[in-house]
């Protein structure tokens, strides 16, 4: 049986998900030449779709030569198909299902998506609506890549308060989220064949970010304590290191300042730059306030953070802190890539922050978050006694849970999703495969109480239902 997973939530018709898997596994070799496929009867059975679903598939496949029919004896994996893929751009890296889906059927665990029905529309539309009124004409048109003034400014004292991140205005370039602050760095400080160290596992995105740049990334294991510093070993290609200190993505751990100034002080031996990524660290929910790791040595830290987990991923607005010899370099480089970030929004933003309404936002929804992380801990260890720990819940809006006796392969995680429950492993973000099998991220940010109740109820009743529990 040729295994395809048919998603029927997808706007994306199931001819088109038929005819690019089959096509991805073609490329890939997965499916070798002169390979035998079932018929469009027997694959239409298999997936239970219509048949003309699967002929359509096969037409096109057929149609741009990936496949062949032998007159008599069925269809066949053409010759000459097979093609390696760029390892940075391989279709599978490249995840299509990025918006939240809206179906009351399903519970979307996703993490890093905040409560956006609770997003301060009406204090937001008052400052765009402000902002287009009593703009000076000129800010309409072209702008300088690093951002205006006014939020750089503005953002500068809220971190140094906030965060303890010292810098200047002019070390601020504005970036369209966290995002592209991180493609920047990889031009920045990263060649072909230069090494950078990552936490392991660390989100996939990132890696395919750094790895594009021709980088090889060196994985690091992550224990209960963030990166393992003392695992580290000196490379003369070292480059960069590349961490999430105040809340490990995703096993959610902190790193304690003993392993801060060890790292600081290998990047200086070494002398490399450390890239700290802090996207969700406002939100911390147990003990004080964790300052940046930039605040110890400014010269040595890139700081990027973001404001698509504090306000709205759509806004696309996030930073970068640089040391002073990046800045024009990293400016060149954003005029390149998109010339600047819209001035509108950023002229909101730095009215928001000025006026208090970000420190305010930031206030109320920590309680949201707090009361439902508190819900999600409380429902998963009722619902599961003592099948599980949770870890890395201290702070940001998703918590770890590991189930003692299960490990989360692609076909269980498929069969609760196709029972409505998605569930995100944190085996998709190892860099060496095979530690984190029994690990899920649970993302609660965005789920209000009935809306994670029914989600756990629903699991519950998979997993026992598929007796993967003993
Ligand atoms: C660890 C980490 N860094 C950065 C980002 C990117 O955020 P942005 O939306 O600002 O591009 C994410 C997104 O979820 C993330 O998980």
């Amino acid at each position: 049986m040729l295994w395809l997973s048919i998603d029927r939530q997808l706007e994306r018709p199931l001819t088109e998900q038929i005819y690019t898997q089959i096509k991805r596994r073609i490329l890939q070799a997965e499916l070798k030449a002169n390979e035998r496929l079932p018929s469009t009867r027997q694959l239409a059975q298999d997936l239970s779709v219509s048949r003309n679903v699967t002929i359509e598939a096969y037409e096109r496949l057929m149609a741009e030569g990936y496949i062949e029919t032998r007159q008599g004896s069925g269809t066949y994996v053409s010759y000459g198909a097979h093609f390696e893929l760029n390892q940075h751009m391989s279709l599978s890296n490249i995840n299509e299902e990025r918006s939240l889906s809206d179906d009351q059927d399903i519970t979307n665990f996703r993490s890093g998506i905040p409560d956006l029905r609770l997003f301060p529309r009406a204090i937001w539309a008052k400052l765009t609506y402000n902002t287009i009124h009593n703009c000076d004409y000129k800010a309409l048109s072209y702008s300088n890549p690093e951002g205006l003034l006014e939020l750089r400014e503005q953002l500068a004292s809220y971190l140094l308060k906030v965060r303890g991140v010292q810098c200047h205005s002019s070390q601020i370039v504005i970036t369209s989220g966290a995002t592209q602050a991180l493609s920047l760095v990889a031009k920045l400080l990263l060649s072909k064949g230069d090494q950078i160290i990552m936490e392991d596992p660390i989100t996939e995105d990132i890696q395919s970010i750094f790895s594009s740049s021709g980088a090889i990334i060196k994985g690091i294991p992550v224990d209960h304590n963030g990166l393992q510093t003392d695992l580290i070993k000196q490379d003369e290609r070292l480059k960069a290191i590349f961490v999430t200190p105040s809340h490990q993505f995703p096993l959610g751990s902190t790193l304690p300042i003993q392993r801060r100034i060890h790292l600081i002080h290998i990047a200086r031996a070494a002398n490399c730059y450390i890239v700290e990524d802090d996207y969700d660290s406002e939100f911390r929910h147990e003990g004080a306030p964790i300052s940046s790791l930039q605040g110890l040595d400014p010269t040595r830290v890139i700081y990027i953070g973001s404001f698509s987990k504090i306000l709205s991923p759509a806004l696309r607005i996030g930073y970068l802190v640089l040391p002073q010899p990046f800045i024009q370099k990293c400016r060149e480089y954003k005029w390149f890539s998109d010339l600047h970030t819209p001035s509108v929004e950023q002229l909101t933003l730095a009215r928001f922050i000025e006026k208090g309404h970000l420190e305010r936002h930031i206030l109320k929804m920590k309680k949201v978050y707090q009361k439902r992380r508190d819900l999600l801990i409380h429902l998963l260890h009722k619902t599961f006694p003592n099948q599980l720990s949770i870890t890395g819940h201290s702070t940001g809006l998703h918590l770890i849970a590991e189930w003692h006796d299960l490990h989360f392969s692609k076909k269980i995680i498929e069969t609760i999703r196709t029972n409505g429950v998605y569930l995100y492993p944190v085996e998709d973000h190892s860099i060496e495969k095979g530690h984190h099998t029994k690990k899920v991220i649970f993302g609660y940010g965005h789920l209000n109480e009935e809306e994670m109740n029914e989600g756990i109820r629903r699991l519950s009743k998979i997993l026992n239902e598929i007796d993967l529990i003993s």
